[in-house]
């Protein structure tokens, strides 16, 4: 059996680019699902799910560290490409949704459990 691949929704448009932090996060919601957008230094936008795994906190609320997102809260560190906490106290992935950026639009494609 096949089926190791990520599937993906349909691209649903966001915002705007320059809508974004020039470097951090912003949370975003998209057909009732609360996302954080996330800029890093490089200039990539990233797309997790904005709820820590620990406790109902909003993760764009926290602090942007390199390519991880730190839980304001007890301090896991969230990382923007694979959604796994760094350490504890949380220990169960966030999910990653894919982004694409079309001219100056924001798309992001929610990933379907
Ligand atoms: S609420 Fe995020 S690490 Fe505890």
């Amino acid at each position: 059996m096949s089926g190791e691949h990520t599937a993906y929704g349909t691209p649903v448009r966001v915002c705007r680019l320059d809508e974004l932090p020039e470097v951090g996060a912003a949370a975003a919601d998209i057909d009732g699902r609360i996302v954080s957008l996330v800029r890093t230094a490089d200039g990539a936008v990233h797309c997790i799910d904005d709820t820590c795994t620990h406790a109902n906190v909003s993760l764009a609320e926290g602090e942007l560290d390199g390519c991880t997102l730190e839980c304001w809260l007890h301090g896991s560190r969230f990382d923007l490409l694979t959604g796994e906490p760094s350490g504890p106290p949380a220990t169960v992935p966030v999910a990653v949704h894919h982004v694409t950026i079309d001219g100056d639009d924001v798309y992001v494609a929610l990933k379907e459990h």
